[in-house]
């Protein structure tokens, strides 16, 4: 446990996610505490270790009915991703932005440390906040998963345009990285970054494919990796001051027999290693993302009006290319991606459109209604052409399930919208039967 922690009032008291949008302080002892939500199935699939899960209720009571009464969280969720609101005391259209600061830093904790036990061993949680909350939710980070577990902050740029009435224009958010393996266990893991720039050309027509090239120099000096080495125009050359060569000279004599090494200068420079495509390794991420490799929320709402141009667009989105590059880092194929706070299902939608399992939760039922259900459906579909569906060559395919948790304490969510719900998924899957037929039939005939 660290030695400093944040303090805050009702600290030591339960929180229970109450009705559609609160929520409620709770004695120990409350019996409700410790009740377990029930499920409620709106699509007719079995719930198993397969199913990506679209569930409609309070994040925290999602978790726990998953894991009490499901195999859903069996394998181990291998990344978190939590987009939450950033308690800025700004209401927006979809869901309100102000909480009191002990209650917001209590739902924090209690979702993180439930979290906790359900994560495989070399999993990371993100969580993405504005400098509203971020300050402190590192201090609850620290105290749920230890100080050592601290990854790194990722700055993402949120957007380009300038506030001119604002004493800074704020143009960032805050992502914290933590892993409960620490970083050094975690990077042997995690995915590096694709060098997209790296130049691969055949300048010697070398058989076995295009290459790039690095110096063959190392920095320091060493005894061994000090000798003359003579280039095809027969200059003798030392290694650079300072510099040793890159390797011992009988590891350079079979470098260069095995045609691996280039001279330039039509052979008269110094000589560099010849890497083929296989050799290169990826690149360690930086801390500051910029909105041209992930984005900003403004692509994001235009990504949403374009697939929903007939409602509102939902206020804070994240792009697609910003979850491809989190999910890319901390996921393999067929791992398991949870989040909590789903909103309009940018992590859901990425996450299927790139082959891993997700289980997402949104407690609005509306949001569910106009955004996430629909988004998957089209993703399913492969009749969503923007955000990362070339990157992630998607074309359409996988399932998805969706449930109702309804909350322990106070009314549930919006019941009409669930009936909506249900008949959308009824006459989605007779559609999609629909064209089954009509694909067996027309491949019957041809
Ligand atoms: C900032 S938005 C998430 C946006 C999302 N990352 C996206 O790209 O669209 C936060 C979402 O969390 C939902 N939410 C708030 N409290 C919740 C809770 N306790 N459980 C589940 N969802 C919650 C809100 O309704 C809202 O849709």
């Amino acid at each position: 446990m660290s030695d400093v922690q944040l303090v805050w009032s009702n600290k030591h008291l339960p929180l229970l996610a109450s009705g559609v949008s609160s929520y409620e302080w709770v004695q120990p002892t409350d019996s409700r505490r410790v009740a377990v939500s029930k499920i409620e199935p709106l699509s007719s699939g079995p719930l198993s270790t397969n199913s990506n899960v679209l569930a409609i209720g309070d994040g925290l009571d999602v978790l726990e009915a998953l894991k009490a009464n499901t195999s859903v969280m069996d394998s181990g969720i291998r990344l978190v991703y939590i987009d939450p609101p950033f308690n800025t005391q700004v209401n927006f259209r979809q869901y309100s932005d102000s909480m009191q600061r002990p209650m917001w830093l209590s739902m924090m904790r209690d979702r993180l440390e439930a979290l906790r036990p359900m994560l495989a061993e070399d999993a990371s949680v993100w969580v993405h906040l504005d400098d509203s909350e971020v300050h402190r939710a590192r201090a609850v980070m620290d105290e749920v998963f230890g100080e050592d577990a601290f990854v790194a902050s990722v700055i993402w740029q949120k957007k380009t345009t300038r506030d001119s009435r604002a004493a800074f224009s704020s143009n960032h958010d805050t992502i914290l990285v933590y892993a409960p393996s620490g970083p050094k266990k975690w990077k042997t893991s995690r995915n590096l970054l694709a060098k997209e720039d790296t130049h691969l050309r055949n300048r010697d027509d070398d058989p076995r494919g295009p290459w790039a090239d690095a110096p063959f120099t190392a920095p320091g000096y060493r005894k061994a990796q000090q000798y003359k080495i003579v280039t095809p125009t027969g200059q003798l050359l030392t290694p650079p001051r300072g510099r040793s060569w890159y390797a011992t000279e009988q590891t350079f004599l079979d470098l260069l027999a095995d045609g691996r090494i280039w001279f330039p200068k039509g052979g008269d420079g110094s000589p560099r290693l010849k890497l083929f495509a296989n050799q290169l390794r990826g690149l360690v991420p930086f801390t500051v993302w910029g909105a041209t490799d992930t984005g900003t929320n403004d692509d994001a709402k235009r990504h949403l009006m374009a697939l929903f141009p007939e409602i509102d667009v939902f206020d804070t989105p994240k792009p697609e290319s910003l979850l491809e590059r989190i999910i890319h880092i901390g996921t393999n194929a067929g791992e398991l991606v949870v989040d909590i706070f789903g909103g309009s299902g940018t992590t859901a939608a990425v996450a299927h459109k790139m082959g891993r399992r997700w289980v997402v939760a949104e407690r609005n039922s509306q949001t569910t209604l106009d955004f996430l259900l629909p988004r998957l459906q089209r993703v399913i579909d492969g009749t969503d052409a923007g955000g990362v569906t070339e990157v992630a060559s998607w074309c359409g395919g996988g399932s998805f399930e969706v449930i109702v948790v309804p909350p322990r304490v106070g009314i549930r969510s919006n019941q009409d919208n669930e009936k909506v719900i249900r008949q959308k998924l009824i006459a989605h899957s007779k559609a999609r039967k629909q064209i089954e037929i009509h694909k067996e039939t027309f491949f019957a005939t041809v």
